[in-house]
């Protein structure tokens, strides 16, 4: 019988939660998303996710417990995100794990969101300390971050660089509502992407010589790009003109030619063993391709939607901190600009 970790995440707009066995197999991972709310205003709004949040958590566990096929006696520990994120919708999750390892006698984990992120290559049967070995580079690129990061082992890292601005998945974001595509940007710029001549080009901002990002001067080019073609404010109805897509296109080849070049230059330098990948940007199918085209070593890259934030990949974190003994008691609070390495 395997140690069963319940993982609990409700960081930003997914409230999440999800059931893992020995920090590798997936037993149900339940995953409500409040996009539906947030699109009407083009982006996340703190106040309304917490809420939202209160409402879908227990909800939501009980799916997580009901999909594993067990009850809350059956857990071996609870994991929660306790930080970076909302501090609203933080709460939310710390203090439900709270009641519940209060109420079961289980033991408390305190999971950093960005390591979470890392864990998710840990579902889906992959080994990266075992295939590949120490050290590992991380490259986890979300709507908050864009962290190069260098694991040395299990809950040891070291920061290399981050984005001086805007998060990819944040620039993402900015750029989809230019032509006026629909929230989360993502996934709207990547759909639109698809079929482009890739006529139209967008600069590419390498910050030489360091392994930080920058991404704010690349929706800018979008930006004045747009308003030349006419695009730009946003008329209705033009979402799917031939520009828009070649412009989402332009667009999308730029965030993934930084990440993957960047990424690959860093583990060279640094003769890393492989790469692990993670956050709702490694979602993309272009960035997820230029990575496999590429990389000359082994490379962990998530299923798609264990990229985007889900509980599973906390549980999978979690059961690694519980083997190195970092509990958490009920003292713990939420720290919403947390840092890893
Ligand atoms: O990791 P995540 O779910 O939440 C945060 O921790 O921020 O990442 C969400 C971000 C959003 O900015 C979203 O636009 C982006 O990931 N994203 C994508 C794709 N799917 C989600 N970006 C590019 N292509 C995608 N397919
Ligand atoms: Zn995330």
């Amino acid at each position: 019988m395997g140690v069963k970790v319940l993982g609990i995440e409700t960081s930003c707009d997914e409230t999440s939660a999800g059931v893992v066995e020995d920090g590798r197999r997936v037993l149900s991972n339940v995953v409500a998303s409040q996009v539906e709310l947030h699109a009407r205003y083009g982006g996340i709004v703190p106040e309304v996710a917490s809420r939202q949040h209160i409402l879908q958590i227990t909800p939501v566990i009980r799916r997580a417990l009901d999909g594993a096929g067990m009850t809350l006696d059956q857990i071996d520990a609870t994991a929660v995100v306790y930080g970076p994120g909302l501090a609203g919708s933080l709460l939310v999750g710390v203090n439900v794990a709270k009641a519940l390892a209060f109420a079961t006698g289980v033991p408390l984990v305190g999971v950093n969101h960005l390591e979470a992120h890392i864990y998710a290559s840990w579902l889906s049967g992959q080994r990266p300390e075992v295939e590949a070995g120490f050290p590992l580079l991380c490259l986890i690129v979300s709507g908050g971050h864009t962290d190069m990061i260098v694991m040395e082992g299990h809950g040891r890292y070291r920061l290399l660089g981050r984005t001086r601005d805007d998060a990819a998945g944040e620039a993402f974001d900015k750029a989809a509502r230019i032509p006026g595509l629909p929230y989360p940007g993502g996934p709207s710029i990547q759909r639109e992407a698809v079929g482009a001549r890739g006529v139209e080009k967008l600069p590419r901002a390498w910050l030489e010589g360091t392994y930080d990002f920058s991404f704010s001067g690349l929706k800018t080019a979008l930006l004045r790009r747009a308003q030349t073609l006419g695009l730009y404010p946003a008329a209705q109805g033009r979402g799917d003109s031939e520009v828009v897509r070649e412009l989402a296109a332009a667009f999308q080849e730029s965030v993934a030619e930084v990440l993957v070049t960047k990424a690959l230059n860093a583990a060279r330098e640094l003769r890393v063993r492989g790469i692990v990948l993670g956050g709702g940007v490694i979602a993309n199918t272009r960035v997820r391709q230029l990575f496999a085209e590429r990389a000359s070593l082994l490379l962990f890259v998530p299923p798609a939607a264990l990229c985007t934030d889900n509980g599973a990949m906390v549980a999978a974190c979690g059961y690694r901190l519980l083997r190195l003994g970092r509990r958490a008691d009920l003292s713990l609070d939420v720290i919403p600009d947390s840092r890893l390495g």
